[in-house]
């Protein structure tokens, strides 16, 4: 769970060893991940990450997460992909 803009969200977030990058896993298990949740009765998920990020956006997209906004967490702008 993280609080965004003042609500409780469901996060999914992903780390990968780096030789265990661009293979794949990330986007295979942030699938699975919400596939689990949602058979949980999950309506939102969320994923909060830096805009210089490139990877792990394009992970978010893959997963059909869309960009919905920007938000500013004490010095850190990060932007909220939702589905
Ligand atoms: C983010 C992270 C989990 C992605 O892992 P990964 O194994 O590379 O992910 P995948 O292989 O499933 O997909 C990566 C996608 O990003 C793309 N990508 C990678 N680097 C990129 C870059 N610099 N710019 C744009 N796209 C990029 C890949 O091409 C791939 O997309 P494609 O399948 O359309 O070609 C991994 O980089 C990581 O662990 N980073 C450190 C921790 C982190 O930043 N976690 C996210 C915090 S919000």
């Amino acid at each position: 769970m993280q609080t965004v803009d003042g609500v409780e969200e469901v996060e999914v977030g992903y780390h990968l060893r780096t030789e265990a990058q661009g293979l794949g896993y990330a986007t295979e298990a942030a699938r699975a991940c919400l596939e689990f949740a949602r058979a949980r009765g999950t309506s939102r998920v969320v994923a909060i990450i830096d805009p210089a990020n490139l990877a792990s956006q394009r992970v978010a997209l893959k997963c059909g997460l869309v960009l919905e906004k920007q938000v500013v967490t004490g010095a850190l702008q990060q932007l909220v992909f939702a589905a």
